[in-house]
C-alpha cells in the first residue's frame, strides 16, 4: 500500500493507494465510526452493480452496518434534486453530527456526496473511495465539492476535506474504456505541468502494475499544490492546464459530445501550440504532448481551426472580464500562468491554423 499525507491547516488526512484495498475498507473506516453512528455509503447504480458484494463484505468483516444511497449514474444527478434525495436518506438513516458518509464512485458521486456531507448538520465525516481514474487522480483529492445549477456547472459548492481517501486501482478494471482514456488525459496533464519523469513513464512500456505508482504520482502533485493553495487563488490554477480551451470545446459542442477528458486533451495541445507560437513554450513540447496523447488513444488535434474557440472562451461566465489567466507550458514538466486579453488570444489562435501536420509515432 502507498500512503500520502495531505497536511492542511484544518487537519491532515491520508490517501491510501493499493490493489485490493476495497477488501480492507471496513477496517480503515473503524477510526471514524462511532459505535452508534450509522454509515451512509453513497454510490451510483453502475458502481453498485459491480461492487455491492465486495463493499458489503468488507464493511461486514469490520462489523460496520451501513445504509446504501444508490443514485442514478451521470452528471444530471449532481443536482439540487440529487442532493435533496441524499438528505432524505441521511434523515431516514438518522445520520448524526458525528456520522460518516462514504463516497463510493466517480467524480459525480464524490462531488455530490462530498457537498451533502459538508452541509448535513453543518458537516459530517467524509471518506472518499474513488472508482474512476479521473476521481482517483483528481476529484477525490483537494476537497472541492459541488452540485450543478441551471446557471452553470459546480455553482453551488464547498471546500470540504475528507478524513481519508482510499484508492483501489483494481476497481478500474470494470471502467468503460472511454472513461479510462478521459482519466488518462488528466494523468498526462500532471506530467505536462509538473513532472517530466511522470511524462516519460507514461511514454514508456507501462505495465498494469504501474498504475498504482502513476496514481500516486498524480495524487502527490495535486496534494502538494492543494496544500500550498487550498482555496484556489494561485498555484492551484495550474491544474487548469488545457481546461480553458477544453471548456470552450465542451461548450461549443454541447456537454456530452466530447467527454471532459477528450476536450482537455485537445485543449492541452492548443495551449502548447499557442505557447510555442508566442515563443513562451519550448519548441517541440506540443508534439511531445500530441504523441503521448495518441499513444494513450486520445485524439490530440481538435478537428477545427482553434480560433473558432474564441467566442466560447469569451462567453465563459467564470472569466467575467476582458481576459483570462491562461495556463501555458514553459516546457514539458513546467507550467506557468499568463494573463491574456481575449483579443490577443484570438489573434494568436488565428495564427495556429487547422491541425498541424501528421507526426510520426
Ligand atoms: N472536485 C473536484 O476537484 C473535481 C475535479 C475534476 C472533476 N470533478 C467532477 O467530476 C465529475 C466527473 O467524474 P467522473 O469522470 O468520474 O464521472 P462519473 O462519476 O460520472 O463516472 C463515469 C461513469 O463511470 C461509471 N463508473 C464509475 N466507476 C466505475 C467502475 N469502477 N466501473 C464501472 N463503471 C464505473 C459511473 O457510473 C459513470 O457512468 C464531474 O462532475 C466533474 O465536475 C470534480
Ligand atoms: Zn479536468
Amino acid at each position: 500500500m502507498r500512503t500520502l499525507t495531505v497536511e492542511l491547516p484544518g487537519g491532515a488526512y491520508e490517501i491510501r493507494i493499493g490493489d485490493g484495498l476495497l477488501a480492507e475498507l471496513g477496517a480503515m473506516l473503524l477510526p471514524f465510526h462511532g459505535e452508534e453512528t450509522p454509515v451512509v455509503v453513497v454510490t451510483d447504480e453502475n458502481v453498485w452493480s459491480h461492487y455491492r458484494a465486495p463493499l458489503a463484505a468488507s464493511l461486514a468483516a469490520a462489523g460496520i452496518a451501513f445504509v446504501p444511497a444508490v443514485c442514478p449514474p451521470g452528471e444530471t444527478n449532481k443536482s439540487m434534486d440529487g442532493l435533496e434525495r441524499l438528505y432524505d436518506v441521511f434523515a431516514k438513516a438518522g445520520l448524526p453530527r458525528g456520522g460518516l458518509v462514504v463516497a463510493f464512485g466517480g467524480g459525480v458521486v464524490g462531488d455530490l456526496a462530498g457537498f451533502a456531507a459538508a452541509t448535513w448538520m453543518r458537516g459530517v465525516q467524509l471518506v472518499q473511495v474513488p472508482t474512476t481514474l479521473l476521481a482517483q487522480v483528481d476529484s477525490s483529492v483537494g476537497g472541492k465539492t459541488a452540485v450543478n445549477h441551471a446557471h452553470g456547472k459546480n455553482l453551488i459548492g464547498a471546500f470540504y476535506q475528507p478524513k481519508l481517501v482510499v484508492v483501489d486501482p483494481e476497481t478500474l478494471r470494470t471502467l468503460p474504456a472511454r472513461e479510462v482514456r478521459g482519466g488518462m488525459a488528466e494523468v498526462i496533464k500532471y506530467g505536462a505541468i509538473r513532472s517530466k519523469s511522470l511524462f516519460d513513464t507514461l511514454d514508456g512500456d507501462m505495465k498494469p502494475a504501474a498504475l498504482a505508482e502513476i496514481i500516486e504520482a498524480c495524487c502527490r502533485i495535486k496534494s502538494e499544490i492543494v496544500v500550498r493553495d487550498e482555496r484556489d487563488f494561485g498555484e492551484r490554477m495550474l491544474l487548469n492546464f488545457g481546461h480553458t480551451f477544453g471548456h470552450a470545446i465542451e461548450r461549443r459542442h454541447g456537454f456530452g459530445h466530447y467527454t471532459h477528458g477528450e476536450a482537455v486533451a485537445f485543449g492541452m495541445v492548443v495551449a502548447a501550440r499557442l505557447g510555442e507560437r508566442l515563443a513562451l513554450t519550448q519548441p517541440g513540447a506540443a508534439d511531445a504532448l500530441r504523441r503521448l496523447l495518441a499513444r494513450h488513444r486520445l485524439a490530440p488535434d481538435y478537428p477545427e481551426p482553434p480560433v473558432v474557440l474564441a467566442p466560447a472562451m469569451a462567453s465563459d461566465k467564470k472569466s467575467g472580464g476582458r481576459g483570462v489567466r491562461l495556463v501555458l507550458l514553459r516546457r514539458i514538466g513546467e507550467a506557468f500562468t499568463q494573463e491574456m486579453r481575449f483579443d490577443d488570444i484570438e489573434a494568436a489562435l488565428a495564427l495556429l491554423g487547422a491541425a498541424p501536420q501528421v507526426f510520426s509515432q
